[in-house]
């Protein structure tokens, strides 16, 4: 057993304490793989500030002796959630935070009515696996963190920022549409929002066939030269797989467009289709993360599901 984390105070985090966040998510990420410089990693990628922004109410503080001793991110997709980064401070490891921040994060799924969740963590960290089994979620697939350099190949799609208001209505219902179709309920209104509020890249529109969120460049989830493809869909059907082909050459066209000479996708290995349409189009694993779920079932993670995310 780890040392009880006595004196612990769990409650939601302040805007004040943004850059606090991000420094603890970097020195426990860095501190874990390894690096010689913890505080060096991901410079200017952002998690802290962008998910705050999307949701403020779903970010958890831990306070130990009035110092911010880590955090964790709540992220709701209607009907699906998924959690992070979780992050303590290195020298505060092994004394129960994290379970006293994950305890109130299963409450509010439970408060949401969410009938699946899951997140993405280390395959080779018994730690982790086990500290997120207490928690009912249960190891299934690898997640591939793919990457492939960026190229205009001239395909065709819409933006979610060229859109008028009403555009942008109709285009938030045949997403919410796409989605939940992939799975009831699923819904990703809150990132293709978050996207356009925070001028963090923009949402890729395949008129009602598919679309992707993207992030871009630096201060963003994606960082310096990168489009991050953070959830990618397409309309479930006979069509699925050659609509998620020309969602690929979509986003990759989109990031050449904007100056991004590579695009960053994850997939997971259960959707076995979708992973064959990135092999063909070219993307290489740049790491592998497993997919843990809650309860132990499929949720999107199946064959027939033609999505791109990895819950980071
Ligand atoms: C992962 C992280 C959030 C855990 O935080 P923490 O406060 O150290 O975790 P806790 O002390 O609450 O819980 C760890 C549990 O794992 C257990 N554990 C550790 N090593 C273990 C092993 N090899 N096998 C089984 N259980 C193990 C601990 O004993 C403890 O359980 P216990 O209280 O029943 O003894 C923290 O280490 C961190 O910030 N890591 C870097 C960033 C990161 O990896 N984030 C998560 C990404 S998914």
């Amino acid at each position: 057993m780890s040392t009880p984390a006595a004196g612990v105070l769990i409650r939601p985090l302040n805007a004040s304490e943004l850059d606090e966040a991000a420094r603890i998510i970097r020195a426990a990420f860095g501190t874990f793989m390894g690096l010689p410089d913890p505080a060096s990693l991901w410079p200017d990628r952002d998690y802290a500030a962008t998910r705050y922004r999307a949701a403020p109410e779903n970010a958890l503080a831990a306070e130990l002796d009035g110092a911010l001793a880590g955090t964790n991110f709540l992220v709701r997709w209607g009907s699906f959630a998924f959690f992070g980064p979780l992050t303590i401070r290195p020298e505060l490891w092994e004394r129960g935070i994290a379970q006293k921040l994950l305890a109130p994060t299963m409450e509010r799924f439970d408060s949401w009515g969410i009938k699946h969740s899951g997140l993405f963590t280390f395959p080779h960290s018994p730690k982790h696996i086990a500290l997120y089994q207490k928690f009912g979620f249960w190891p299934r697939f690898l997640t591939a963190v793919m990457a492939k350099p960026a190229a205009d190949r001239s395909a065709a799609f819409t933006t979610f920022s060229s859109l008028d208001q009403d555009g942008r209505d109709a285009a938030l219902a045949v997403c919410r549409e796409i989605a939940g179709a992939i799975l009831d309920g699923l819904d990703l209104s809150v990132e293709i929002s978050a996207v356009q509020a925070q001028s963090l890249g923009d949402t890729v529109l395949l008129d009602a066939d598919g679309f992707a969120v993207c992030h871009c460049g630096a201060g963003t989830e994606a960082g310096s030269g990168s489009c991050y493809v953070k959830f990618a869909a397409v309309r479930p059907g006979a069509h699925a797989e050659k609509n998620l082909e020309r969602l690929l050459a979509a986003c990759e066209t989109f990031a050449a467009r904007r100056g991004m000479g590579r695009v960053d996708a994850g997939v997971n290995l259960a959707r076995h289709q979708a992973y064959r349409a990135m092999l063909r189009a070219g993307y290489r694993t740049a790491f592998q993360g497993v997919a843990m779920q809650r309860p132990d079932g499929p949720g999107y993670n199946h064959r027939e599901a033609f999505v791109i995310d990895d819950w980071r």
